[in-house]
């Protein structure tokens, strides 16, 4: 079943930038189409997922099935309760990991079978896909660098197993370029945020409303007239060429700790 809304999901390390980007981009999309914009995340996007969260990762051992499983769970709550219902009213819907997290931990880390993690979580989701996801590529050992505080139970993981999931998140995109978007993390903040706009706007086929957005912004000046430098403008290239919104009050810093995006928007 098709959707009137958007579903965009954000995949890459931990430490990757996801949540800042996810926000901004929430921000973005809101602006120029004039939708809801829900911004929420996975594990823990409701309150059972509040839960589930803390005993997936700051809960002892947990056994790689049930691992597979809790996040399973946590998902198929999350997209028929949050999801599904704000994609049928037409927002933006913008998730903090999806189901590819789960086949490039639980399968790429873990060593489960991909296709048994897929498919579990195909099976909780009703085969809900996202439209575009948004890969934010970074080498575990530079992101591992950006992390603050005390690591929870997956960051403990080892690089080795940071290092498959990442090679598993690539051979995804790689294999449905689609759906994908890929984008070098290590870039600065700003670089990154205009490259996915650009990106995620072609991919929902937006580019049309972000070019009219633009020209509403910035009406055609008469023939004749001489426009000034962009000089001034401080955004970055990409954003200042045309599209409208950029980083209102500036660009916050890269807080990757990620727990503040739950329910931000909702
Ligand atoms: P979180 O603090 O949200 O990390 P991040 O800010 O990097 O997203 O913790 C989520 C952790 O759970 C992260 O290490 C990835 C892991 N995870 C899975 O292993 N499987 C999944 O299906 C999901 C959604 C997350």
């Amino acid at each position: 079943m098709t959707f009137p809304g958007y579903f965009v999901s954000f995949e890459g390390g931990d430490g990757s930038g996801k949540t800042t980007q996810a926000r901004l981009l929430g921000q973005w999309l809101g602006e120029v189409t004039g939708r809801e914009v829900v911004l929420t995340r996975e594990p823990g996007g409701t309150p059972l997922g509040a839960e589930l969260r803390r005993l997936v990762l700051h809960g002892d051992h947990v056994d790689a099935r049930a691992e597979a499983l809790l996040y399973a769970a946590d998902r198929a709550h999350h997209v028929a309760t949050v999801v599904r219902p704000a994609l049928a009213r037409g927002a933006v819907v913008i998730t903090d990991r999806y189901l590819d997290s789960s086949v490039a931990y639980q399968a790429g880390g873990r060593e489960l079978s991909e296709e048994d993690v897929e498919g579990l979580s195909l099976w909780a989701t009703h085969g809900l896909l996202p439209d575009v996801t948004v890969l934010l590529d970074v080498d575990p050992e530079v992101s591992a660098a950006r992390l603050s505080g005390e690591p929870d139970r997956l960051e403990r993981a080892g690089q080795d197993f940071h290092r498959r999931a990442r090679e598993t998140f690539l051979r995804r995109a790689a294999a449905e370029p689609a759906r994908w978007v890929v984008i070098d993390a290590a870039a600065p903040l700003e670089d990154v945020q205009a490259q996915i706009r650009v990106d995620v706007a072609a991919r929902l086929d937006l580019t049309p409303v972000v070019e009219e957005a633009a020209a509403v912004a910035a009406p055609e000046l008469p023939p004749g007239t001489v426009s000034e430098p962009a000089e001034e403008l401080d955004e970055p290239e990409g954003v200042a060429g045309g599209l409208p919104g950029g980083f209102p009050g500036g660009v916050p810093g890269d807080g990757v700790a990620g727990d503040a995006v739950a329910g931000d928007a909702r």
